[in-house]
């Protein structure tokens, strides 16, 4: 592939990254899972302290509970897996970064598989819950999941074309000076 066509691949790949909430369970290929997880280990992170562990659930039972504990996430429910990002409580400032910097690149690097994804936040009140579910020890922060799978007919439907949903560059970009 020619720089510029590989350029324009990946413009367009993260122009098409959009949460797609109604998703099948049917599973996934575990090659693209694995992908996906490489592409989540290669994050760079503050200090290169890499403070994540990545849960991949692919567990019905145990998505289904989840939803019903985090329902902001609900849609981890249908989802063929949900990978949680399992983060190192010591400094949040900065872990917070790391988060959502490896919770992107899940979303981006299934983009690229051609597997949709949804962001789900797990509220305060239900981490305890979520970390009791998957095992986690006390001390380890439980608040960012990744729904994966292919979505179903109403979730192909529902998302307006890539460019329209954001505010125009014009509105979101300066140049030189901030005013
Ligand atoms: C920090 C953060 C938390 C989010 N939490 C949720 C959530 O709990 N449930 C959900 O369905 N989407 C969640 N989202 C996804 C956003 O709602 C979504 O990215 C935004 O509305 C843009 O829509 P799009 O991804 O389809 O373009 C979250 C996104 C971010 C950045």
């Amino acid at each position: 592939m020619a720089d510029d066509d590989r350029a324009a691949d990946m413009i367009r790949v993260l122009r098409s990254v959009r949460s797609v909430r109604d998703l099948r369970p049917d599973p996934l290929p575990d090659a693209a899972l694995a992908a996906i997880l490489e592409a989540a280990r290669w994050t760079g992170s503050g200090m290169n302290r890499q403070p994540w562990t990545f849960v991949l659930v692919r567990d019905r039972t145990t998505l289904a509970a989840i939803a019903a504990a985090a329902p902001s996430a609900g849609h981890v429910r249908n989802a063929a897996a949900a990978i949680i990002l399992v983060m190192d409580s010591e400094m949040p400032e900065l872990t917070t970064f790391d988060e959502g910097r490896a919770a992107e690149r899940i979303c981006i690097a299934a983009t690229a598989e051609g597997i949709a994804s949804a962001l789900g936040w797990v509220p305060p009140h239900a981490r305890p819950a979520v970390a009791a579910l998957l095992g986690v020890p006390e001390g380890r922060r439980v608040r960012t999941l990744v729904s994966l799978g292919h979505p179903t007919e109403a979730g192909a439907r529902t998302k307006s074309e890539p460019g329209t949903a954001r505010r125009p560059l014009a509105d979101v970009v300066r140049y030189d000076r901030y005013g």
